[in-house]
């Protein structure tokens, strides 16, 4: 890709960018949220036209109007959020819009599932052919994204953040498939904002800094600290400064809840829990422990089975979300932002007032105080660092980070008693993990109770006071955070003793 420029409007997304890729190498793309890393990746796939530039695949210079043009030059696109058909098996989503068919146009399902297996044990990808996707883990589902790929035939593999959404014994298999895809002669473009998986599994990376290339480094002659540096322009801190505080008075009581998942199984099993202002407790534990269901619990957005949770003294257990958020004061990152944090089709300022847009200070009687909400919006751009600078957009038109970055300034502004902080930093580059942490870390010293539930055992361990790590919907163990041991966390969350 050479000298790729794309504008939305007047707004510079990608700046006379280029990029080499080789035959079985592992490129790594870098950079802020919003440095216009998808944008690049979208118009090699063809989904955005460039504004300017030139794209050559082995020499061969092409106009990639269309996905169609790209699949039939060999090049494939994981999406971050997949584009499977849930009610469909593997195969058939695999073989969908390139299907084999028998005579008269009959599906031939057999010949397909075969061509399905070998693929798939050629590079690593155990998945059940027949699985229905609705019933397949994450992991599986991206696989099958892989899988898709492949079948259509793709030299080169473009992952945007394939980690993102993954657990830790999920992103190792993922790794051992890329190294499979390059030693069969694949090219990898991956997209991910976890400088260790750049330095596991990258043989180049190119940093992106507002749209403009900044460098392209080979990364075995790189540090996670040069890589940080270059990609925001300063140096990065990975650990919280947070000095040591007494906490408060008991904000949040959890007595003997009970929750069950969406197919009626015990999801929290009589857990008790406790959080005071001024602490920031967090909640260690691998994914699909009853995490989920406890947030949507707290928030009122889940029926709680038995048990009960109080705020400052009052019950609310089975209180709407409404009242939880404005009458008792709870307020609630959540882990997908785009299903429960945002209105996509809402601007920045009305997203910014979804659940306090009747309050006397932006509305009066049935009016809303436009003035006011814009304001409120404005402020907020510039005290959170949201990009673009622009209260008038959709928040669809915002990149990933900045729409996560969105949400956490909405729920810092009101001012919470309680802020429940679910894998608040996903998909966040490392300048506004800091950020983030350093936010927790401020609402916490000014009193405030903060819950952090994460997948990252790192950030749980360097933000939180204490740890409480949950195993089957039980809280198995509460630990000080200051000098924890990360093997006896490890092995509390994995169901045995400490
Ligand atoms: N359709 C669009 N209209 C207007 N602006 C857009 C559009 N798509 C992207 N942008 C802007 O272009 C910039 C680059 O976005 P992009 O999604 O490429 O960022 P990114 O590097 O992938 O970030 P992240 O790490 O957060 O995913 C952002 O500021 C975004 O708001
Ligand atoms: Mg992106």
């Amino acid at each position: 890709m050479t000298g790729i420029t794309k504008k939305f409007g007047d707004f510079t997304a990608n700046d006379d960018i280029n990029l080499t890729v080789h035959k079985g190498e592992v490129h790594a793309l870098l950079g802020e949220n919003g440095a216009g890393k998808t944008t690049l990746m979208n118009i090699l796939y063809g989904l955005l036209p460039p504004t300017s530039g030139a794209i050559r695949i082995n020499g061969k210079q092409l106009n990639i109007a269309n996905p169609n043009i790209a699949i039939a030059n060999g090049i494939g696109m994981v999406h971050q959020h997949f584009m499977l058909v849930d009610t469909f098996s593997v195969t058939e989503n695999i073989v969908l819009g390139k299907e084999i068919t028998k005579r008269f146009g009959i599906l031939d399902l057999q010949t397909a599932e075969e061509k399905v297996i070998s693929i798939s044990e050629q590079y690593g990808l155990t998945v059940d052919p027949k699985a229905l996707i609705q019933d397949l883990s994450v992991g599986s589902q991206q696989r099958v994204e892989i899988l898709k790929t492949l079948y259509r035939g793709a030299q080169i593999l473009i992952f945007d953040e394939p980690t993102a959404v993954l657990t830790p014994k999920e992103i190792q298999e993922l790794v051992g498939i890329i190294r499979n895809l390059t030693a069969a002669g694949k090219s990898i473009i991956i997209i991910t904002h976890k400088l260790n998986e750049i330095k596991q599994v990258a043989d180049f990376c190119t940093i992106i800094r507002r749209g403009c290339h900044i460098d392209t480094v080979d990364v075995s002659n790189v540090s996670e600290e040069d890589l940080a540096a270059k990609m925001v322009g300063r140096e990065v801190s990975f650990k919280v400064a947070k000095a040591k505080q007494e906490p408060g008075e008991k904000v949040l009581e959890i007595k003997k809840l009970c929750v069950e998942d969406s197919r009626g199984i015990v999801a929290v099993d009589n857990l008790d829990l406790e959080l005071r202002k001024g602490e920031i407790l967090g909640i260690a534990g691998v994914d699909g422990n009853g995490q989920s269901e406890l947030i949507e619990a707290l928030t009122g957005l889940r029926k709680v089975k038995s048990g009960s949770i109080e705020v400052l003294g009052r019950n609310i257990t089975n209180l709407s979300p409404g009242k939880i958020i404005n009458e008792h004061k709870v307020s609630h990152i959540p882990e997908d932002r785009q299903k429960r944090g945002l209105v996509f089709e809402f601007n920045v300022a009305e997203n910014m007032v979804l659940e306090t847009y009747s309050n006397p200070e932006f509305s009066k009687g049935f009016r809303l105080l436009w003035d006011k909400i814009y304001q409120n919006a404005d402020n907020l751009i510039k005290k959170f660092d949201i990009r673009p600078e622009r209260s008038d957009i959709e928040a669809r038109a915002l990149s990933g980070g900045n729409q996560q970055k969105m949400i956490i300034a909405r729920e810092v502004a009101n001012e919470p008693e309680v802020l429940i902080a679910a894998q608040p930093t996903r998909g966040l580059d490392v300048g506004a993990i800091e950020y983030v942490h350093k936010t927790l870390v401020a609402q916490r010293n000014e009193g405030r109770a903060v819950l952090l539930i994460s997948f990252e055992l790192d950030e749980v361990i360097h933000v939180s006071d204490r740890i409480a790590v949950i195993f089957e919907g039980k809280i198995v163990g509460i630990l000080d955070a200051e000098g924890v041991d990360e093997t006896q966390i490890g092995m509390l969350m994995a169901g045995g003793s400490a």
